[in-house]
């Protein structure tokens, strides 16, 4: 499967700090928007450049700037607004789109509740953000949903990755790469990823 695990020491370190379960929720969204930050540096590494001439106060000439369109970020709802906020940070200029999915606590299936996202994703890089990605139902159906809307060139970012999530994400989208701060040891009965972090959305929210 194509995961690039980022393991920079400032994300490690803010994320060991995310996991214990003394952090108080002001904490948490903090440091998340923080490792956000670091995740959206890398997942955006190989956008494509191409020189423009502009004018220093010195001279004329030519300097890189982005190629394409910037980018596309779609948050899942809700927890996916936390790495949002960072993302936004990084990258003002980029578009923003929302896919409201909830998980149903008996099936762990994942339930569409709100769509909205902007009209050209066809033609832009479309980076799907969400803190977990566990049984990865959630995930799958986002993804599937926005290639129905034409966005072909995606990317999938999450703060932590259970290896059913990965397995399961990649038979969905084997074309779409998955970036993560870590791929934690397996998902208990309950869907949780284990040793994770708790339920993202009530740490980021209380
Ligand atoms: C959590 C998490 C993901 C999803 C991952 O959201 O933020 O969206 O579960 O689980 P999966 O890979 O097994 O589908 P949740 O459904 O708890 O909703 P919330 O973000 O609104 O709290």
């Amino acid at each position: 499967a194509n995961v690039t695990i980022v393991d920079h020491p400032l994300v490690q370190v803010k994320l060991t700090q995310m996991r214990r379960k003394e952090t108080i929720s002001s904490d948490f969204r903090r440091l998340l928007k923080e490792i956000s930050l670091l995740l959206a540096y890398e997942v955006t590494r190989d956008l494509a450049l191409t020189e423009r001439e502009i004018e220093t106060p010195i001279e004329r000439a030519m300097f890189p700037v982005l190629r394409d369109r910037e980018p596309c970020f779609i948050s899942i709802l809700r927890a996916g607004n936390g790495i949002l906020d960072g993302m936004m940070d990084l990258l003002p200029s980029a578009r923003v789109g929302h896919v409201g999915l909830y998980r149903d606590h008996e099936t762990l299936e994942a339930v569409e509740y709100y769509y909205k996202v902007p009209s050209d994703i066809a033609d832009r890089e479309v980076i799907v953000v969400d803190p977990m990605l566990a049984t990865g139902h959630t995930a799958v159906a986002a993804i599937e949903r926005l290639k129905k809307d034409g966005a072909k060139n995606l990317k999938f970012l999450c703060l932590l990755a259970a290896p059913e999530g990965i397995a399961e994400f990649h038979k969905g989208h084997p074309d779409v790469p998955v970036f993560t701060a870590s791929v934690d040891k397996k998902l208990n009965e309950h869907g949780y990823i284990v040793p994770g972090l708790g339920d993202a959305g009530d740490r980021i929210y209380g």
